[in-house]
């Protein structure tokens, strides 16, 4: 038996909203948005033909962990097309973009109360053009055919899999499995901060999540915050 509730809507302006209303193990489709939201502000282009689903998960100690959680779930979801992740959760198929997830953490008073984790995967189609950072790619230029109903049926069993393993093991056994899917250690990379951007080598993630950045002069940089761009990434 699945460990979802499924609610499947033909329209809506984010399916992150929308899931805020519904309890724990709830998760929320839509076939549309019209106002879909991407990190950092960002708007995520919601064509017809694509995945945009919401997970409502229990409260946890650290909420920040849950995208590593959902990324790790993406990836294994996905691993027919021997998926990449790139530092925070960003799943990419040969180099582009096929997948981005939103976390969102409601409290009662200072107390977690339940985290909604959004999940878009370009299937059909993916934005081009003007405005979108990185190079994007969909699902079915990759050689399937998949509808968004098989997709998230994919994923469901992927999330209650490693949700299950943060339960019992903690962060650091998804830490491991991010790391497996993720770039190679010693990629050269840049990451866009607010006020500016660094160029480094990845070493990985620390025990919170944060990115590990060795720069050129040899210091390490740890940053919790930002955008990454592997070499001829941008998509410019
Ligand atoms: C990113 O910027 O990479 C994150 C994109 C997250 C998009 C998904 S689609 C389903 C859910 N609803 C939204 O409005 N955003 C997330």
């Amino acid at each position: 038996m699945s460990l979802w509730r499924e609610y499947v809507f033909e329209k809506c302006e984010s399916t992150n909203d929308l899931a805020k209303e519904y309890p724990p193990f709830s998760c929320v489709r839509a076939l549309v948005q019209t106002k879909g939201r991407g990190r950092l502000g960002r708007v995520w282009s919601s064509e017809k033909g694509n995945l945009f689903v919401s997970y409502v998960f229990p409260p946890v100690c650290r909420p920040s962990d849950m995208s590593f959680v959902a990324a790790v779930g993406v990836a294994l979801a996905l691993k027919e097309y021997a998926p990449h992740l790139k530092w925070p959760n960003d799943v990419l198929i040969d180099g582009a973009k096929v997948c981005g997830i939103l976390t969102e953490t409601s409290f009662i008073g200072t107390k977690p109360e339940k985290t909604i984790v959004g999940i878009g995967v370009n299937i059909a189609s993916s934005p081009k053009g003007e405005g979108i950072l990185y190079k994007t790619a969909c699902l079915n230029e990759k050689g399937a055919s998949r509808t968004p109903e098989e997709v998230q049926g994919c994923l469901n069993e992927a999330l209650t899999e490693t949700f299950a393993l943060y339960q019992k093991e903690g962060f650091e056994a998804i830490r491991q499995k991010w790391l497996s899917f993720a770039l190679p250690k010693g990629q050269k990379i840049k990451v866009r901060l607010p006020d500016k951007e660094e160029e480094g080598l990845f070493l990985g993630i620390n025990e919170d999540g944060s990115l590990i950045l060795e720069l050129k002069n040899k210091e390490t940089r740890v940053i919790s915050a930002g955008d990454v761009f592997m070499e001829n990434e941008k998509n410019e």
